[in-house]
């Protein structure tokens, strides 16, 4: 057993809501605005349909990527190795989650650590870009890679979470200026990602600006994390009383990824936040994303088998091969072109 410190406990109660209560945002994705255009005439079979790609000069199977979780704990070394697994036969991405409890006790290093079952993957380490405003620079991005062999390192932006959390961490000045300091000090890429409230443009430019790799959307429409801190706050203190104010917060995950397209266009972009079936993941690679990425779908397989998380991503990527088919497209390069996805006539922003 690994010891116990409030942040594993807190860790622990994540995880425990995401598995048993409604984590959703109270938005959609905005996926739900687009439909991809069928193509009766596909003329190819079936088994022609390529969807392998590369990530960080490493092959993968499909453009799709084990979004960060979980670390820290035992039921987290135990999902961390499911999804390892699964990832590995797949030939998919994995991130791990934040590795703030590892960096601040090497013990549980190891809740952490799946190169030996993952050796071949694209392997992504995680943790909050805010700590680099609370005493964390080079020194700790670069244990963070080299303590699970990383490939690439990713950092998260969660402002709102933070305030819900009522925690002191909320200094998010300067963040731009460190972030491009990391990029140029670490010997691998940086992305930089949110954690389900979305990207704007604006700051896409701005982490563009700073030398970051690739931008990972993590939109609204999926797991909500103004949903999970008011559970964990009425819990802690049931006078909190938190409200459900921020429910419907953030930028849909289709709008933050239509909108970063429209003025970057030389750099990886992960669709992620909501992505729950195989046509949403069409959708989003068709749109223009090079990846997408999935979490919380994958949370209750991993606390099961790995085989049960290979099901669910397999289901995933054949949905997503049946829609590429049904689109005529054999390939990803073709399928991103733009020209198999549209906008519905009359919807906007708030449809769905
Ligand atoms: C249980 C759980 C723990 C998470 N922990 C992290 C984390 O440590 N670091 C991070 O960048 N994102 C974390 N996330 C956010 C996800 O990586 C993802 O951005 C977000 O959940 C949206 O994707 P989804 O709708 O497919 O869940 C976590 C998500 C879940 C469900």
């Amino acid at each position: 057993m690994e010891k116990k410190s409030s942040s594993s406990f807190v860790k622990e109660q994540h995880i425990r809501y995401c598995l048993e209560k409604d984590v959703e945002s109270s938005l959609t994705t905005g996926f739900e605005r687009y439909y991809l255009i069928n193509q009766s005439l596909p003329e190819m079979v079936f088994g022609e349909i390529d969807t392998s790609s590369s990530f960080l000069g490493k092959n993968i199977s499909a453009p799709f990527i084990i979004s960060p979780m979980t670390g820290g704990t035992d039921v987290s070394r135990k999902i961390n190795k499911n999804l390892a697994r699964a990832a590995q036969e797949l030939g998919v991405v994995m991130s791990v989650g934040s590795q703030r409890l590892a960096i601040e006790d090497p013990s549980l290093i190891s809740t952490y650590y799946v190169r030996d079952i993952a050796p071949d993957i694209p392997l992504l380490a995680n943790f909050g870009a805010v700590y680099l405003n609370y005493g964390y620079g080079i020194e700790e991005c670069k244990r963070a890679v080299e303590m699970i062999e990383a490939d690439g390192l990713t950092l998260y932006l969660n402002p709102l979470q933070k305030i819900l959390q009522k925690d002191f961490n909320t200094d998010f000045r300067g963040l731009v200026k460190k972030i491009s300091k990391v990029c140029k000090e670490l010997d691998v890429p940086i992305i930089v990602k949110e954690v389900g409230f979305g990207l704007s443009s604006s700051a896409a430019v701005m982490l563009r600006e700073a030398g970051v790799w690739a931008l990972d959307i993590a939109g609204a429409g999926g797991t909500s994390w103004a949903k999970i801190e008011r559970y964990v706050k009425n819990e802690d203190d049931p006078s909190y009383n938190v409200r459900d104010t921020f429910d419907s917060w953030g930028i849909p995950t289709a709008d933050s990824l239509v909108s970063i397209l429209e003025v970057i266009k030389d750099m990886p972009i992960i669709a992620s936040g909501g992505i729950r079936d195989g046509v949403e993941m069409a959708k989003a690679i068709a749109l223009g994303a090079s990846y997408v990425g999935v979490a919380l779908p994958l949370l209750s397989p991993a606390m099961e088998s790995y085989e049960a998380v290979k099901e669910k991503i397999l289901s995933i990527i054949n949905e997503f091969k049946t829609a590429m088919f049904c689109c005529g497209r054999k390939n990803l390069e073709y399928f991103r072109k733009g020209d198999c996805i549209k906008k519905k006539i009359g919807s906007y922003i708030g449809d769905g």
